[in-house]
């Protein structure tokens, strides 16, 4: 039996997740969801977003399957995904784009996989205003590029090449420009990709690798970038291949892996029952090859492409004017499990 922790979240987090959940029982794994609150929902029930019992859940399960949260932009609450990701130490976000037949996407040939650099840069969370008196005048934030945090990231990039059979990694930098930050990540990158000489390695800079993903993605296989350039170049290569709708992510750590959708928590549709629930079922089946349940993940990828493909039970964004709703999705996706 997984015991899994299992956080609803907010705005369509709630409906996503009973599809995810229903999807994921569907294939007979045996899991127990351990059900915690964050985000908004935990502010008003408990006063915090992120609830000691949350943490508790995910240090004693060690594996999380977690719906958006509402982050407020500017003042309020920090992030309670950035914290998770601090606390657990799940450097690792894993990010792939895949292209998915039947959907209005730009390209039918991509398949590539971000890893980004997920607890240092410029999220590490250092940052102040500078006041003169009662007003403003400055603000700065700190990126924290550190030997370990390099070495350890790129590193993984590398052995998830080596184990998912991909044959290429490249280190997306702007080294010209950063020279200490961004400099010190591509001088130990270079280091690590000379302990794979099984796997191709090249360097792109972030700026010119941004046009190329546009213009040709079918080039890149592996990227392994620093924080911001991987939030950001991530969720280019989700516009490649469909929108957010699809995409979903891993965080993983040296003890603990978090699995999510890429998406935010929609507000613009909450509650109407239309939210597509694919990139959480896909974070579900990101969930089932870590722990080991490689065949249902395999089947429930199937599922869902083919249920794309038809094109016929899919939510709105999929399929402007299409009716169908997050809960017939699901059951469609259900329906094709093998
Ligand atoms: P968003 O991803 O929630 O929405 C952007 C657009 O995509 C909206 O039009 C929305 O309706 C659509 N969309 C997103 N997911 C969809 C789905 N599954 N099916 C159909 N349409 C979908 O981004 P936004 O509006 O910037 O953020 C809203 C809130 O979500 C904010 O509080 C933000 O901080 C939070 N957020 C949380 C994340 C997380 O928990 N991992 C990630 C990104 C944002």
């Amino acid at each position: 039996m997984h015991t899994i922790t299992l956080i609803p979240g907010d705005g369509i987090g709630p409906e996503i997740t009973e599809a995810a959940v229903r999807v994921i029982e569907a294939t007979g794994v045996p899991v127990r969801w351990d059900r915690q609150l964050a985000g908004m929902a935990a502010l008003e029930k408990y006063g915090t977003p992120l609830p000691e019992e949350t943490l508790e859940s995910f240090r004693r399960n060690k594996v999380a399957l977690k719906a958006p949260l509402t982050t407020p932009v500017g003042g309020g609450y920090r992030s309670v995904n950035v914290t998770l990701r601090q606390e657990f130490d799940l450097f690792a976000n894993v990010r792939p784009a895949l292209s998915f037949e039947g959907t209005r996407a730009r390209f039918d040939n991509v398949n590539l996989v971000t890893v980004r650099e997920n607890t240092e840069g410029l999220y590490a969370g250092i940052e102040h205003f500078i006041r003169a008196g009662r007003e403003t005048v400055a603000a700065e934030s700190v990126a924290v590029v550190t030997r370990l945090g390099c070495e350890r990231i790129v590193d993984y990039a590398f052995r998830y090449a080596r184990q998912a059979g991909r044959r290429k990694v490249a280190l997306v930098h702007k080294a010209n420009i950063l020279k200490c930050t961004s400099g010190l990540f591509l001088e130990i990158g270079r280091q690590v990709a000379q302990r794979y000489p099984d796997i191709q390695f090249e360097e792109r800079i972030v700026d010119a690798c941004a046009m190329q993903m546009v213009l040709d993605p079918g080039q890149f296989d592996v990227l392994v970038t620093t924080n911001l350039f991987g939030d950001i170049l991530s969720d280019l290569a989700a516009g490649l291949v469909g929108g957010l709708g699809l995409a979903a992510g891993a965080n993983i750590g040296e003890d603990a892996a978090m699995f999510e959708a890429v998406h935010g928590t929609a507000p613009d549709i909450a509650g109407k029952g239309i939210a597509n629930p694919a990139a959480l079922i896909l974070a579900g089946v990101m969930m089932l090859e870590h722990i080991g349940e490689q065949a249902a993940a395999r089947r429930i990828e199937q599922a869902v492409r083919a249920v794309i493909r038809e094109g016929v039970h899919v939510t709105p964004d999929l399929k402007p004017g299409s009716g169908a709703t997050t809960q017939e999705m699901a059951d469609a996706i259900v329906a094709k499990l093998r």
